[in-house]
């Protein structure tokens, strides 16, 4: 036991290499193979839809907690792939000689770490399934697969230039939307009030229509995940949701109020016109 933590530090070395920060390669790489669960066949007509979204290059735009997000060329996609940090079965524990009593502590991380993916990428599957539109997402490529056969160019934060065979990655292709408030804010600096309502109108149908289909999404924050496409609301952040019991009251109470603190300040006329909308859109419930 007392030579254990010697034993470790080569391993907790190349551990802290992992820590680079912000975006490498490697974060984004997964170890798991390919599970039938989810692959999503692709149709003909989808797969020259994905090819071709796949053929243009890509900028690094940002990341989540989860995610690290590329835009297309043409400003019209984005890629996203999952930081695998919170899902890798690849831990270094797994190349340690573990004494017998740790083994239950390892199985611990991977199977938490497991159970995150699986549910992640259970929530990708209904949003491609269920709430297509919703959602802006193209197609989800879960699991390693042999559909593709393409290689899509990318650069990093840096500027540096990689590519990757993208039957390896696990990903999904989405809308490129513009995200939380700025488009409400272009439309009411122009004094485009019908249009923010109609545009505000379209968030509170994704909310109401995907508690109608049975799904609870933990992550309601508008200012980061949701955004707006030809003046229609999308969900972009589609990691959180869950096949259990909606809380439409409670999801419906929160985005009112991060639009009445959004407004209260800047747009306190509107916010009258926006009161109105809601107490019309909640008596149709
Ligand atoms: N479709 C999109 N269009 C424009 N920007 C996007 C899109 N998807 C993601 N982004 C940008 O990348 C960020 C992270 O994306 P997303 O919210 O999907 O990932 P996440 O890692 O699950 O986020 P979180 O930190 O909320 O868990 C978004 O907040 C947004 O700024
Ligand atoms: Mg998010």
């Amino acid at each position: 036991m007392k030579k254990l933590p010697l034993l470790l530090l080569p391993l907790l070395l190349i551990g802290c290499d992992n820590r680079a920060k912000g975006f490498t390669q490697k974060k984004i790489t997964s170890f798991y193979s390919f599970d039938p669960r989810f692959e999503v066949p692709l149709s003909d007509e989808k797969r020259q839809e994905v090819l071709h979204i796949l053929a243009q290059s890509y900028t690094f735009l940002g990341s989540g907690n989860h995610t690290y997000v590329f835009q297309s060329e043409d400003g019209k996609y984005v890629i996203k792939f999952f930081k695998q940090k919170h899902m890798s079965n690849n831990i270094w524990q797994n190349y340690v000689p573990l004494p017998h009593k740790l083994f239950p502590s390892r199985q611990k991380i991977l199977t938490r770490r497991k159970n995150e993916r699986e549910k992640s990428l259970k929530s990708y599957l209904l949003a491609y399934q269920i709430l297509r539109e919703n959602t802006g997402i193209i197609y989800p490529h879960l699991t390693k697969s042999k559909q593709l056969n393409i290689s899509t160019h990318f650069t990093d934060q840096h500027g540096t230039p990689f590519t990757l065979k993208m039957d390896n990655m696990e990903f999904v292709i989405q809308k490129k939307a513009e995200v939380g408030f700025t488009h409400l804010r272009t439309l009411l600096e122009k004094g485009e009030e019908e249009k923010a309502l109609s545009a505000i109108a379209s968030l509170y149908k994704i909310i109401v229509l995907r508690a109608q289909n049975g799904i609870h999404d933990r992550d309601l924050q508008i200012y980061k995940n949701f955004g707006f496409i030809d003046g229609k609301a999308i969900q972009i952040d589609i990691g959180e949701y869950r096949l259990q019991t909606p809380q439409l009251r409670d999801d419906l109470a929160n985005i009112n109020y991060q639009f009445r603190v959004f407004l209260e300040k800047d747009y306190p006329t509107f916010r009258l016109l926006f009161e109105k909308q809601v107490q019309e859109i909640m008596q149709t419930l």
